[in-house]
C-alpha cells in the first residue's frame, strides 16, 4: 500500500471532512486565528528591522492557506508569531478564543504544545531519538499516559506511513521518510493547526509531492493549514495565497478569496 492510499483511507474514516461553511445569517463560528495589527521588530547592532508591520488575518477551522513572498519578507517570523515560537512587539493575537500574544514562557509553551503543529524545512527531528520517541515526544511534554502516548503515536506513524521504521533512527532515514515522520509528530497532539515553513524546501519533486498529497489529505480530513511555500505549484493547493512584501500583506494578483 502506498503512503497516498494510507492518506486516503484517513480521509475516507474521517466522517465529512472540512465543515461547511455556514450560509449568510447563520451563526459564524469563531475563527481559529484572528491577528490584528501584528508587528514585530528586530534590533541588532544598531539596525532595526521592520520583519511584520501591522499584519492583520484571520484563519478559520479547516482553512488551508499558503503565504508566499520573496525571501527576508517575514514569512518565517510570522509563523513564529502564529506558532507561538515568538511574541509580537505589538498586535492582538487571538488563538482558539484566547488573548495570547502577551503570555509568559511556560504558558505559551503549553499552549504552543496542545494547539499547534509544526513542520520546518530542514525536518528538524532529534537525532538520538527514534521514530517513534520524536513522534512521541509531544505526548511526553504534555503528560499523556503510556498506553494512550503508544497507541496515538502508532496513529499517527500509520497516518504518514512510516509504522515500519519505528524503531530506526533520523540518520537512517531518505529525507522524505524525514519529513513524513515530521508531519507524524505534527499531527500526533491534534492540534488546532498545523503551520509548515517551507515543508518541500529539501526535498526533491517526488518526495515533496508527496509530503504535499499528506497535507492535502491533512486537510481533506479537517485539519487547519497554514504553509509557507515559494512553489508556485504547492501554494494552489492551498484555498488560498496571503502575499507578504517587506512585512505587510499585499494584495495577491492571482487570488481567488480575498483574505
Ligand atoms: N532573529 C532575528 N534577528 C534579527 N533579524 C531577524 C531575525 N529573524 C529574522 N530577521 C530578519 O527579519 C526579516 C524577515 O525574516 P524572515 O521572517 O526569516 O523572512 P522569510 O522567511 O520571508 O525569508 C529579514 O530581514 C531577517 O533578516
Ligand atoms: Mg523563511
Amino acid at each position: 500500500m502506498t503512503t497516498l492510499d494510507v492518506m486516503r483511507q484517513v480521509r475516507r474514516k474521517a466522517d465529512s471532512g472540512k465543515p461547511n461553511a455556514p450560509a449568510k445569517g447563520e451563526f459564524m463560528p469563531d475563527p481559529v486565528i484572528r491577528l490584528s495589527g501584528i508587528s514585530k521588530i528586530f534590533h541588532t547592532d544598531e539596525v532595526e528591522t521592520h520583519a511584520l508591520s501591522e499584519v492583520s488575518l484571520g484563519f478559520d477551522a479547516g482553512d488551508y492557506v499558503a503565504i508566499s513572498g520573496p525571501s527576508g519578507c517575514g514569512k518565517s517570523t510570522l509563523l513564529s508569531v502564529l506558532g507561538l515560537l515568538d511574541t509580537p512587539n505589538a498586535g492582538e493575537y487571538v488563538l482558539s478564543g484566547r488573548s495570547v500574544a502577551n503570555l509568559g514562557l511556560a504558558e505559551r509553551a503549553r499552549i504552543r504544545n496542545r494547539e499547534v503543529g509544526f513542520i520546518f524545512q530542514a525536518f528538524n527531528l532529534i537525532g538520538d531519538l527514534t521514530v517513534f520517541e520524536n513522534v512521541e515526544l509531544p505526548l511526553v511534554y504534555r503528560g499523556t499516559p503510556g498506553a494512550e502516548r503508544k497507541r496515538r503515536t502508532l496513529k499517527a506513524l500509520e497516518r504518514v506511513g512510516m509504522s515500519h521504521r519505528r524503531k530506526h533512527f533520523p540518520s537512517q532515514l531518505s529525507g522524505g521518510q524525514q519529513q513524513r515522520v515530521a508531519v507524524a509528530r505534527a499531527v500526533v497532539g491534534e492540534p488546532s493547526i498545523l503551520l509548515a515553513d517551507e515543508p518541500t524546501g529539501n526535498l526533491d519533486s517526488k518526495n515533496g509531492t508527496e509530503v504535499m498529497d499528506m497535507l492535502d489529505a491533512l486537510h481533506q480530513g479537517g485539519a487547519t493549514i497554514c504553509m509557507v511555500t515559494h512553489d508556485p505549484r504547492y501554494a494552489g493547493r492551498a484555498e488560498r495565497t496571503i502575499r507578504l512584501f517587506d512585512g505587510r500583506i499585499v494584495p495577491d494578483p492571482g487570488e481567488r478569496n480575498p483574505v
